[in-house]
């Protein structure tokens, strides 16, 4: 039997798009009679009909590339069900470009968004498998999504670079890691960097918590700190606020990310000299590290795999140091916040990190 397979990259990009993509290619050619779709620009893609038969050439050389060959875009899942000014119904138009492209199933890489976008087609009759990436680390079911350990390190560099700086001016450092709702990415690079604080969303801070480290700190000669910040945490009083109003008040603050805020909070507390800096994207950019190399590959390879069974309405996970799969419909949509009684979460307060709570 000869298959067609098509392929899309959706939502944020990561380090290791290109990784799984290849692994998912090679294994196919592999193991299979195949032909590869290459859908651009994610779910934009499929819903007009932006496709190309890829040649077997086109997945050598990539497996270092950050980025995604295919491009990539957001379309919100909210969304998709929703007829816009251009008059596409989405949903239909992606069955039909499903079948115009005659796919015996559709490989969807993303985070949560395209989770549930797999989902929704799944249920639509389409052969769909996932694969989970994302820096943030949030989709359910699985240990590990790949782009997270590399963003881990590229976040850990950054804190580290920022120690020395620190310790020579005595400064109070606040560094902003990317996460608006988990706080994976924080918590890791804020151990593996040995930040003095740690703020997350899922664990709101008492900013008079915060100042109190700065000064506990000040009192032992140890006359820098080091906070790593999630851009999505949030105070005790944020946290308490239904979200409409959080985000109606922080639209009207004079500053307009958590770094700022916090740091301006903690210089007029303590009188420490305070600055931020805000890693950004650089966080998602560049060359996916050994760790993310593999198990993209992993992950690729076993989408290969459930293909040439025949099982569909699967996403790829990690469970311990095996590879496997969850339902589409079981995880879509599920959160997987950093659980504030997790094992590293004790373990960071046992080295004395301040959650600010
Ligand atoms: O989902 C990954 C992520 O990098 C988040 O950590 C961040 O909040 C968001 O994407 C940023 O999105 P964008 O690239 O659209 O600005």
């Amino acid at each position: 039997m000869s298959y067609r397979i098509g392929i899309l990259t959706s939502g944020g990009d990561c380090p290791g798009l290109n990784a799984a993509i290849r692994g998912v290619a090679r294994a196919a050619y592999q193991t299979l009679d195949v032909e590869i779709i290459g859908i651009r620009a994610g779910y934009r893609g499929l819903i007009d009909g932006d496709y190309q038969v890829m040649q077997q050439s086109q997945f050598s050389g990539i497996l270092t590339m950050g980025g995604t060959i295919l491009g990539t875009s957001r379309t919100p899942f909210r969304n998709m069900r929703v007829v816009e000014e251009d008059n596409v119904d989405k949903v239909h138009a992606m069955k039909m470009n499903y079948r115009a492209m005659r796919l015996d199933c559709l490989v969807a890489l993303g985070g949560n968004g395209t989770h549930k976008t797999a989902n929704m087609l799944s249920k639509e009759g389409l052969n769909v498998i996932g694969l989970p990436k994302t820096i943030d680390n949030d989709i359910y079911g699985t240990d590990f999504t790949f782009g997270f350990h590399t963003a881990v390190g590229i976040a850990t560099d950054v804190i580290d670079r920022i120690h020395t700086t620190a310790a020579s001016h005595n400064r109070c450092m606040v560094i902003e890691i990317m996460g608006n709702k988990a706080g994976w990415l924080t918590l890791y690079s804020g151990i593996a960097g040995g930040a003095d604080v740690i703020l997350l969303p899922e664990i709101p801070y008492d900013i008079e918590n915060v100042a109190k480290v700065i000064e506990e700190r000040a009192r032992l000669d140890k006359n820098f700190t080091i906070l790593a910040v999630a851009e999505g945490a949030m105070s005790r009083e944020e946290a308490a606020m239904k979200r409409k109003d959080r985000e109606a008040a922080r639209a009207q603050s004079e500053y307009k990310n958590i770094s700022q805020r916090v740091a301006a909070q903690l210089e007029q507390m303590t009188g420490v000299e305070c600055r931020t800096v805000i890693p950004g994207h650089m966080q998602r950019g560049g060359s996916p590290s050994a760790y993310d190399r593999v198990l993209s590959t992993r992950f690729g390879v076993h989408a290969a795999h459930l293909i040439k069974e025949g099982r569909y309405g699967l996403t790829v996970a990690l469970k311990g140091n095996e590879i496997s799969e969850n339902k589409l419909e079981d995880i879509a949509g599920v959160p997987k916040p950093v659980d504030p009684d997790d094992q590293i979460v004790r373990t960071a307060r046992s080295m004395n990190i301040s959650f600010g709570d």
